[in-house]
């Protein structure tokens, strides 16, 4: 394993919440319905595509013009801003500081394949910028997740293969995504979303380097 690719939302800082609850304010607003259950497919989808399912679940999908959509996703955008100008280090997820510095050690690169495009401004809030090697720039690909692009991407900008990283993710869109990459994945949160990825611990407090290298080794066939 020399590398390890990481989603943010859910994974390095519970974001995941000030996103659905920004969704859920817009939904509100439009007379759409956000609960918990559909909120579990918008994780991990960008923005754009994320109000296009919100508006297809409510009917909506021809309602507004590509401006008033436009207008919408940076009114949710601006209120999940606010709901994240507080977050400090405290926000980083159990165990994750640990596992950074454990895969730093060991001389492991790491990324950031985040959909997030406010993915840079959370690293510097929880102050772990500095821990990665590269990070995606989610506006420059042309497929979000599931497509596979970000994390190959990714590998490409560490300058590693796909088979000698793992992916972490909390989100099924995402899992899908690193599996579609050929990287063994990890999922963190429920084997009942997250199914599909060569293994599924329940917390982020679950992860350390030697469980990472053992999956990877396990899956790889080159411990
Ligand atoms: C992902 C989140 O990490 O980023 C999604 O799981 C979110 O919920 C997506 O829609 C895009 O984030 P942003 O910050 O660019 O709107
Ligand atoms: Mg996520």
């Amino acid at each position: 394993m020399k590398a390890v690719l990481f989603d943010l939302d859910g994974v390095i800082t519970d974001t995941a919440v000030y996103h659905y609850e920004a969704w859920k304010a817009l939904g509100t607003k439009i007379g759409i319905d956000i609960d918990e259950e559909f909120n579990e497919q918008l994780k991990g989808v960008s923005r754009t595509d994320s109000l296009n399912l919100i508006l297809e679940k409510g009917n909506k999908q021809n309602a507004y013009t590509e401006a008033e959509k436009t207008a919408m996703a940076t009114e949710k955008n601006d209120l999940y801003k606010t709901l994240i100008e507080k977050m400090s280090p405290a926000d980083l997820l159990p165990g994750i500081k640990n596992l950074l510095d454990e895969l730093k050690a060991k001389d492991i690169l790491i990324g950031l394949a985040s959909a997030s495009q406010n993915g840079p401004v959370i690293l510097d809030k929880l102050q772990i910028t500095n821990y990665f090697n590269e990070i995606v720039d989610p506006a420059k690909l042309k497929a979000g997740k599931p497509d596979p692009e970000i994390f190959v991407t990714g590998a490409q900008q560490l300058g590693v293969n796909v088979s000698e990283c793992v992916g972490v993710e909390d989100a099924a869109a995402g899992v899908d995504s690193i599996n579609a990459a050929n990287m063994v994945s990890i999922g963190v949160g429920e084997a009942k979303n997250l199914g599909k990825a060569t293994k599924v611990v329940p917390s982020t407090a679950d992860l350390t380097a030697g469980l990472l290298e053992d999956v990877w080794s396990e899956t790889i066939g080159r411990a």
